[in-house]
């Protein structure tokens, strides 16, 4: 039997056994459990739970009948005060732990919605639809996630009726009352009989090796953010969580005053450079050419004069570009800028950088690196993942 006395960054409760640290999923301060070990290494025990003994307060029964299985949701389990708390200080340990200097962190912005926020969800294909149990290829075949909105839930019954023997994957997003239904196998295939699909999508892809083909309706989806729309391709990165995006882009806004030369690194469908465009000359740097294809199309929609992209490596385009950017914006994959970026960044020294980051641990990594230049002026957690350990982030540097 041990005692729950605090969480990790992934969520798992930690008590100790002989002094020695335990990990247990799915367990929170103030539970006292009976463990099974699953793996036992030199300086830590990895354990699951047998037995509740006493509960902690900050328990909830979670609202899925998936949650411990599909390999989901990590917090499904704490109320959602309890998981705002495990992420502001998730965000303050990792940044007082591995960050050179102090810096102020902000309250946690709150998403309004904790369920049905998703915007985009994979499927996993076997004899039916689900997800992969956590850590391994055994699928759980599922008739709703809670996360996601209930246009995709209620696409799945149908998604079943399709030949799942020649289908790997079926990814589903949503936006604007639309619903797109890519779906993804190992070589082009002549018919996926969608007519059973249909009546419930807007818009159908199949995707093989990285190749989209529209097999039926509309060729994008239209998100509206603000006063802007955004037209997003099948393979676009688009944020899952519009409300909680909306409310990231306000605050990117707030700092970026007028009269700006503003550079938008790993712009995607030019969604930052254009929120912020008013009054500024936006220049935007993305690797996927679809992505681009829609940020170009999406200036055309305001017929906006000021704002440019170009297709190509952030690190390495912005070493050829004519423009000299008073403040750089950046929103990288979760590995964050590598070595190369952050050299040409600080060539071009910019008075303000803004870092949006998904990962706090790349995060402070890099800011580690920039901050002889720069001081960290403040961190603002996001929470765009309701119910799971993933918290972003808005950093705000400004040169020494
Ligand atoms: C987290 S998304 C951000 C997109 C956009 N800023 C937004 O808010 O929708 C990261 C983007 O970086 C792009 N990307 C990944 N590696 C890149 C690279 N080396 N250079 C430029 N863009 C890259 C991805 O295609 C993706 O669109």
């Amino acid at each position: 039997m041990i005692k729950i006395t605090s969480l990790d960054h992934n969520g798992r409760g930690i008590g100790k056994i002989d002094g020695k640290i335990v990990f247990v999923p799915f367990t929170l301060p103030g539970d006292v459990v009976d463990i099974r070990i699953i793996n036992e290494k030199k300086n830590y025990i990895e354990a699951e739970v047998c037995n509740y003994i006493e509960e902690s307060s900050d328990r909830i029964k979670s609202p899925c009948i998936y949650f411990g299985t599909c390999g989901g949701c990590d917090i499904m389990h704490m109320n959602y005060d309890s998981q705002i708390l495990f992420k502001q200080q998730k965000v303050e340990n990792i940044v007082n732990k591995y960050l050179e200097d102090n810096v102020k962190i902000n309250r946690i912005v709150k998403s309004d919605n904790v369920l049905n926020y998703r915007n985009k969800v994979t499927f996993q294909v076997k004899e039916d639809v689900g997800f992969y149990k956590n850590k391994s290829y055994e699928l759980i075949p599922i008739d709703k996630c809670l996360l996601c909105c209930d246009r995709i839930n209620k696409s799945i019954k149908y998604l079943n009726l399709l030949d799942l023997s020649i289908i790997d994957k079926i990814t589903c997003r949503y936006a604007s009352n639309k619903l797109m239904i890519i779906i993804s196998t190992k070589k082009h295939i002549n018919n996926l009989h969608i007519e059973k699909i249909k009546d419930i999508a807007d818009s159908i892809y199949m995707e093989y090796n990285g190749r989209y083909e529209l097999l039926y309706g509309n060729e994008y989806l239209t998100e509206h953010l603000g006063k802007y729309s955004y037209l997003i391709s099948p393979d676009s990165f688009f944020q899952v969580n519009i409300d909680v995006c909306l409310k990231l882009y306000t605050k990117i806004n707030e700092y970026v005053n007028t009269g700006k030369n503003v550079l938008d690194l790993y712009c995607g469908t030019g969604s930052i450079g254009i929120f912020v465009n008013e009054g500024n000359n936006v220049l935007g740097i993305e690797i996927n050419k679809n992505a681009i294809r829609d940020a170009l199309k999406n200036k055309e929609i305001k017929k906006l004069e000021n704002i440019s992209f170009v297709c190509g490596d952030s690190g390495k385009c912005i070493n050829n570009i004519d423009f000299k950017p008073d403040i750089i914006i950046v929103d990288p994959p979760r590995n964050g800028l590598n070595k190369i970026t952050i050299e040409n960044i600080l060539k071009l020294m910019p008075n303000e950088i803004l870092y949006v980051s998904c990962d706090p641990m790349t995060l402070v990594r890099d800011l580690n690196c920039l901050s002889k230049h720069y001081d960290i002026k403040e961190i603002t957690p996001f929470d765009m993942f309701p119910n799971t350990k993933h918290v972003e982030n808005l950093t705000y540097l400004l040169k020494k």
